[in-house]
């Protein structure tokens, strides 16, 4: 498989054509791009919308700067590009607004407790994989910002998977991987943790290449903080593969860092890439405070047109008055 492959994973259904209501500029050779022009505080018409799209196809993570929303400005937004989500099928949602998750610096306080076990790869993830169908997309707010610190990574797992060989890809392809929420490696999980798990439990299998509809891109789809092991492979083979490929799709030359300010809004295609939010907050005392959006995403379908499965738990929803 492969150069078909590969070609195949080139954002060629990307619309060429310069948009018209909006001004991109790419942030690296491979992911990322900021966009002016609209005001995001109003309702976008339906060029700007489909023209966001289309760059958020291409690049994966657009930015917007100096967009102070309100939560309700938030979800008008997000409505323009999908259905929103409940916040956070297991974690919650702010008070009056069913479909925003905190994202606050502390989050985790309450859910795992030890040292985690550092690895290259720890914390990065695609939101919410160990649901059945994970969010298309989100979209991520900062309110509250620190001076220095506290940044997020993305990564494309379009590109990531392009730079595999053609073997490793042929092999690859016919895989499928188990995810699930559960405790950072060296870290316990709190009471809290496990009840809300419980409450609401979530395991899903998935391809580990996934075909995206719109562009017939192949993505590696892995997340390594939810992505536990491979179906069908002895514990060890499973755990040396999914690290090569954790390494793999993290290297820096798939990924594009941004600084928040307040009022940046990151938008992400949450099928074609993972995130990362630095360890550094944890050094430094500022608060850090985001909100974050997602949209009701399809179920992944793999290179041989099998879907993705549930294990435990019902596929995330749009989010609708009395679901919460
Ligand atoms: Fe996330």
């Amino acid at each position: 498989m492969s150069s078909a492959a590969s070609a195949l994973a080139r954002p060629a259904a990307v619309p060429e054509a310069a948009p018209r209501h909006i001004s991109v500029h790419p942030l690296t050779g491979h992911i990322g791009a900021e966009i002016e022009g609209p005001d995001l505080s109003k309702p976008l018409d339906r060029e700007a919308v489909e023209e966001i799209r289309a760059a958020l196809l291409k690049w994966k993570v657009v930015f917007f700067r100096d967009q102070p929303l309100t939560h309700a400005q938030h979800v008008t937004l997000a409505e323009s590009f999908g259905a929103p989500t409940i916040g956070h099928p297991v974690f919650g949602f702010v008070e009056d607004y069913p479909q925003v998750y905190s994202v606050a610096r502390n989050r985790f306080a309450t859910r795992h407790v030890g040292e985690p076990l550092i690895r290259p790869w720890t914390g990065w993830h695609t939101d919410v994989t160990a649901a059945v169908n994970p969010p298309a997309a989100s979209i991520l707010r900062g309110v509250e910002i620190p001076p220095y610190g506290g940044d997020t990574f993305w990564t494309n797992l379009a590109v990531a998977y392009d730079g595999l060989s053609a073997p490793l890809r042929g092999f690859i392809d016919t895989l499928r991987g188990v995810h699930a929420f559960s405790p950072p490696e060296g870290q316990a999980a709190t009471d809290d943790f496990v009840a809300k798990n419980r409450k609401r439990p979530l395991v899903s299998e998935h391809p580990l290449v996934r075909v995206i509809p719109e562009t017939g891109e192949r993505v590696l789809f892995v997340s390594p903080s939810f992505l536990k092991s491979i179906t069908g492979l002895s514990p060890r083979e499973s755990q040396q593969i999914l690290e090569l490929l954790f390494e793999h799709v993290t290297r820096p030359e798939y990924t594009v860092r941004f600084r928040w300010q307040p009022g940046s809004i990151a938008f992400w295609d949450n099928r074609t890439t993972a995130h990362l939010a630095p360890r550094d907050i944890y050094a430094l005392d500022f608060d850090r405070q985001l909100y974050r959006i997602t949209l009701k995403g399809d179920v992944p379908v793999g290179v041989d047109g099998h879907a993705s499965t549930a294990i435990e738990g019902e596929p995330l929803d749009a989010f609708s008055a009395g679901t919460a």
